[in-house]
């Protein structure tokens, strides 16, 4: 659960991005919309060199591997000095067509975003892409860098509340997904929070697969508790990490049924709607 958040929190660093999203205009972003970009600083390669072609054939890998393998996929290429590794990752709820047209975004995309840079994350709606020097794959990205902060700039009329209802959905889907879900990946509603025209709070989160279920469970506890201290208010947020992800809203931006449904108590709505 979500303990009453300090003012600040020390522990998210960041690079804040702020999201604008309107109540009454928010249709889904294209399936290629980038978020963010994180250039690395593990050094620079140059045209034509091992490390160039290496990062050409692991691109091709991710591109041809990753959507006909349930949206993940990870390869190592090359010997070091020149050896790259890295991952795609696609939402849960994409299927094969719009992860590997977000996917082939990302590959055109990348080496244009950070040229030359030997490590590079970078995030869209539906897919994430990630390439380094350094050997990540297994190890949780705790790098402050590479974790994105973004909110709807819209506030929320019981903050407290509503950060409840959001701790306890966000444990349950979280639950889900690093022990039901072969995806590591779950999507939850949380029911009736209030009587107001958006009355139920939608979450999702999401691990890459090179991580094990525990390292899954410990990266996006790792995101969630305490909720980052700019999200108090808002009427949803996400945090977009190299190696998991959430993100919660009070209106449905994923595609199907969600995994979990969970009724808000009586009691836990607020007395009166706004
Ligand atoms: C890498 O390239 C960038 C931009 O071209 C440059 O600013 C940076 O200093 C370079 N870094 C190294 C380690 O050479
Ligand atoms: C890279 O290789 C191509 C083809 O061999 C060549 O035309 C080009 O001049 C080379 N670029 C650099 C910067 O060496
Ligand atoms: C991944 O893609 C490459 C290039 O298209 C292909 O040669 C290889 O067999 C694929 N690997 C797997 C595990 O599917
Ligand atoms: C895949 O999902 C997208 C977005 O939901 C949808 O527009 C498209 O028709 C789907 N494609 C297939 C082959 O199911
Ligand atoms: C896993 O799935 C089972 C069967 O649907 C369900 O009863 C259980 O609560 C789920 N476990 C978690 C941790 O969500
Ligand atoms: C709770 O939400 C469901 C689904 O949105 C709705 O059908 C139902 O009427 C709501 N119940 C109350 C008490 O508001």
């Amino acid at each position: 659960m979500f303990p009453s958040l300090p003012s600040s929190s020390p522990l998210f660093p960041l690079c804040l991005l702020f999201f604008f999203f309107f109540l009454l205009n928010h249709s889904p972003p294209a399936a290629a919309d980038l978020l963010y970009q994180s250039c690395g600083n593990t050094g620079n390669y140059t045209t034509n060199s091992t490390y160039a072609s290496n990062l050409n054939i692991l691109l091709t890998f991710l591109d041809s591997n990753t959507s006909r393998s349930g949206g993940f996929s990870n390869f190592a290429v090359g010997q070091s000095p020149n050896q790259i590794s890295g991952l795609a990752l696609c939402r849960g709820d994409t299927n094969a067509s719009t992860c590997r047209s977000c996917l082939d975004t990302a590959i055109q995309d990348a080496p244009n975003l950070c040229p030359y840079d030997r490590s590079t994350v970078i995030w869209y709606d539906d897919c994430l892409l990630r390439y380094s020097n350094l050997r990540f794959l297994s190890i949780i990205d705790t790098s402050s860098s590479d974790e994105i902060l973004m909110y709807n700039v819209n506030s929320i009329t019981d903050p407290s509340q509503f950060n409840k209802l959001v701790g306890v959905l966000m444990n349950r889907i979280v639950d889900w997904a690093t022990s039901n879900s072969t995806k590591m990946f779950a999507t939850g509603e949380m029911l009736n929070y209030t009587n107001s025209p958006f009355p139920t709070i939608y979450g999702l989160a999401q691990c890459t697969r090179d991580l094990s279920r525990s390292q899954c469970r410990q990266c996006l506890t790792g995101i969630l508790d305490p909720l980052p201290a700019v999200f108090q208010g808002k009427q949803g947020a996400r945090v977009l990490g190299g190696s998991c992800n959430y993100r919660y809203e009070i209106y449905s931006f994923y595609e199907g049924t969600p995994t979990i449904r969970l009724q808000s108590s009586p009691e836990a709505a607020p007395a009166s709607a706004p």
